[in-house]
């Protein structure tokens, strides 16, 4: 489709089981809000959806943990999401809900129409049930060790450390993460998806964008991960997929004798976006078939990657075999963002919350829009920093955007009255210096096309850097009185690039191109007009100036880095379990309290002290290796606990006849494990 007449852009809708972290933000939310600021500045027709995924083991077991309501949880995440996406600036048309009655509708209408095409099979399987909860566990509420990589907290259907996508029962050692138990396998049956019965078209597509027979997309303009992600799922055959699951939380089956089953969250979450542009299209007394029917509207899906496949293979195939649906252009998914040397863990808190973000550095939205697209983990995992943040705000925002924009404009209220001087004496270097400004709106323009939004950022910064430098090799301050028409027309240049950042910089730093528009007094332009280099006319009057950015001090960084090393488990000293032992195993033991009577140190050597103890059997002699800990004299008459039945052995010849229990730190710190109470010798212990 060379020039689609729509576009729908959807960012992938986030489970209401918790707050939003920049790891969200910087994967599938700003890249899509840049695009979509980007389409409209061109004039484009857009529309833009998300919203909360309310369904799915996600928020059933955040409920469970919450001790609440899966309602009362996905009401409250979705509020504070909703919430926290307006104020950090998304420009989402709507933010809807998967929950609502008329996503409801339309996801059982899906399976309707997919079942009544015949498409499902029924296939009935052992799936593992908790006994104690009396509940089949679907996907992650079983836990056990990835076949594929040995990680021990693997999800049921999914591992986070190899990202494998599993059922539970690939697990090795599953366990029920309702009982804490491992749980047993009982029959039960679910309507599948036979995905292999669609592979031929779904090869052809991926590989070469072609759908029956005609061109749909260019495959060479999807990132090479997603594309490789695709192909090794491919590769490995596709297969029959469960579309249901044995929860009452999610949307029914719409079928009778289907009691307990609901849809499975992958099949209706991505519903989700068609359901959201439904409501939309209500709210506006719009046609939504217009932007998922018409072959004239692009569709394109920005997610993180562990949701690839299902956006390009299981919601593909949903949607072809439905009928009538187009079929995403692009799904350009980024990698992950890592935190300070870590990866974010939203169990361990090792996140930056957006909305912390909002409420610690109010104002700054922009500098972490700026900080998360110059990372942005496009082709690779990447990692945030709040060293790096600083050092991108002082070194970058600050030093360069900010300084000349500040100077260009307050220059200008000084030597000529906040009015632009007039042009038309270009030098050499003036004219060098405007024509590549004027190439770099449709770079800008270019990389954002083709999703790669930090070289986009790179070459908007361009416009600053040119400018701050020009600027600095002019030294209009130190001219003025010697030339000051030169002045005046290194003012009317620096003025003109200014007015251009003003417009390029809208996708990426929408509050800041705002706030510059207004100093310059700069009427809403368009895209296509900002590398004229020729926005300001001579004499336009500018705006007041204000500050862009400020710089970020080290105590605001340290009270950050404070609240993630917070969080961070205190570094644990304690040994490994060891394997685990039968009931029969210990009852070999015996351990019985005893009295120390006499004790002396075993002549030439460090650790060993020779202790007579009443063990309350009798009186026997034990070496024991405690003298680095205990003088002999100081633990006469102390009671302690003795394993009695451990096999004599002869120590610097000394017949030792049984072990003294100690408790010992990994520091190697021993110390006496005695009865708490007065009992008399030979008790056992158990
Ligand atoms: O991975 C997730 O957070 C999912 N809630 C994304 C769903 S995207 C779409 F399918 F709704
Ligand atoms: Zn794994």
């Amino acid at each position: 489709m060379s020039q689609p007449k729509r576009h729908i852009i959807t960012s992938a809708l986030p489970y209401a089981n918790g707050p939003l972290h920049i790891g969200h933000i910087a994967g599938a939310y700003l890249p899509a809000d840049i695009y979509v600021r980007y389409l409209r500045l061109r004039g484009k027709d857009v529309l833009y959806v998300c919203g909360s995924d309310e369904h799915g083991a996600a928020i059933t077991i955040q409920a469970r943990k919450e001790n609440t309501t899966p309602q009362e949880i996905v009401d409250k995440y979705h509020e504070l999401n909703k919430k926290t996406f307006e104020r950090f600036g998304m420009s989402f048309d709507i933010y809807h809900r998967t929950s609502s009655p008329l996503h409801h509708e339309t996801a059982a209408e899906f399976f309707t129409t997919l079942n009544d095409k015949g498409v499902f099979e029924r296939i009935s399987s052992e799936q593992f049930y908790d006994q104690e909860f009396n509940q089949f566990l679907a996907d992650r509420y079983v836990t056990g060790t990835c076949p594929k990589c040995g990680h021990d907290r693997a999800y049921g259907d999914q591992c986070e450390k190899c990202g494998s996508s599993l059922n539970p029962t690939d697990l090795i050692n599953p366990i029920s993460t309702l009982s804490g138990k491992p749980p047993v396998l009982k029959e039960t049956s679910h309507w599948y998806l036979p995905m292999q019965k669609e592979e031929e078209w779904m090869k052809e597509w991926i590989n070469t964008g072609k759908l029956e027979g005609k061109t749909h997309h260019d495959p060479s303009k999807w990132k090479k991960p997603v594309l490789g992600q695709c192909k090794s799922w491919l590769d490995g055959g596709l297969q029959s997929r469960a579309m249901t699951r044995d929860l009452d939380w999610g949307v029914k089956v719409p079928l009778e004798n289907a009691e307990g089953k609901v849809l499975y969250v992958w099949l209706d979450a991505p519903i989700g976006y068609i359901s959201a542009t439904k409501q939309w299209a209500l709210d506006n007394k719009a046609n939504w078939e217009e932007w998922w029917k018409d072959e004239n509207c692009e569709l394109v899906h920005f997610i993180g990657k562990d949701n690839i496949v299902f956006h390009c293979i299981i919601f593909p195939i949903i949607l072809k075999l439905h009928g009538g649906y187009n079929l995403p252009v692009n799904v350009p998914a980024n990698e992950f963002l890592n935190l300070e040397g870590d990866k974010i863990s939203t169990s361990r808190n090792h996140a930056v919350w957006l909305h912390e973000y909002l409420d610690d550095f109010s104002g700054k939205e922009d500098v972490l829009r700026y900080v998360l697209t110059s990372i942005a983990p496009e082709m690779k995992d990447s990692e945030f920093t709040w060293d790096d943040f600083q050092a991108r705000n002082n070194n970058e925002l600050v030093a360069i955007f900010g300084n000349f924009v500040n100077r260009a404009l307050v220059l200008t209220g000084k030597y000529f009255d906040g009015k632009v001087p007039s042009g038309g004496k270009e030098n050499a270097e003036d004219k060098a210096i405007l024509e590549q400004c004027k190439a770099i709106p449709e770079k800008v323009g270019r990389a954002i096309e083709g999703f790669r939004f930090r070289e986009a950022l790179t070459e908007a910064m361009q416009l600053a850097r040119i400018g701050n430098k020009y600027l600095a090799d002019n030294e209009p301050w130190k001219v003025f009185k010697t030339d000051p028409d030169r002045v005046a027309q290194v003012m009317h240049t620096s003025l003109q690039i200014a007015a251009a950042l003003a417009v390029v910089m809208k996708p990426f730093l929408p509050n800041t191109a705002n706030q510059l528009a207004t100093m310059l007094n700069l009427p809403a332009t368009a895209w296509d007009k900002a590398g004229t280099m020729a926005l300001l006319e001579s004499g336009h009057t500018l705006g007041t100036t204000t500050l862009l950015f400020e710089k970020i001090e080290d105590e605001a960084m340290q009270a950050q880095k404070d609240k993630l090393n917070k969080n961070k488990p205190q570094k644990s000293n304690v040994m490994a379990a060891k394997a685990e032992i039968v009931f029969d195993d210990f009852t070999k033991v015996d351990i019985r309290t005893a009295t120390i009577l006499e004790a002396e140190k075993v002549p030439e050597t460090d650790k060993l002290l020779k202790l007579k103890v009443d063990t309350g059997l009798d009186q026997r002699t034990v070496v024991s290796g405690i003298a680095e800990h205990y003088k002999a004299e100081e633990i006469i008459g102390k009671k302690v606990l003795i394993l009695v039945n451990l096999a004599p052995r002869k120590l610097r010849g000394i017949m030792s006849q049984g072990m003294i229990l100690m408790a010992e730190d990994a520091d190697g710190k021993l110390c006496f494990v005695s009865p708490s109470e007065e009992v008399v010798n030979g008790s056992t212990v158990s």
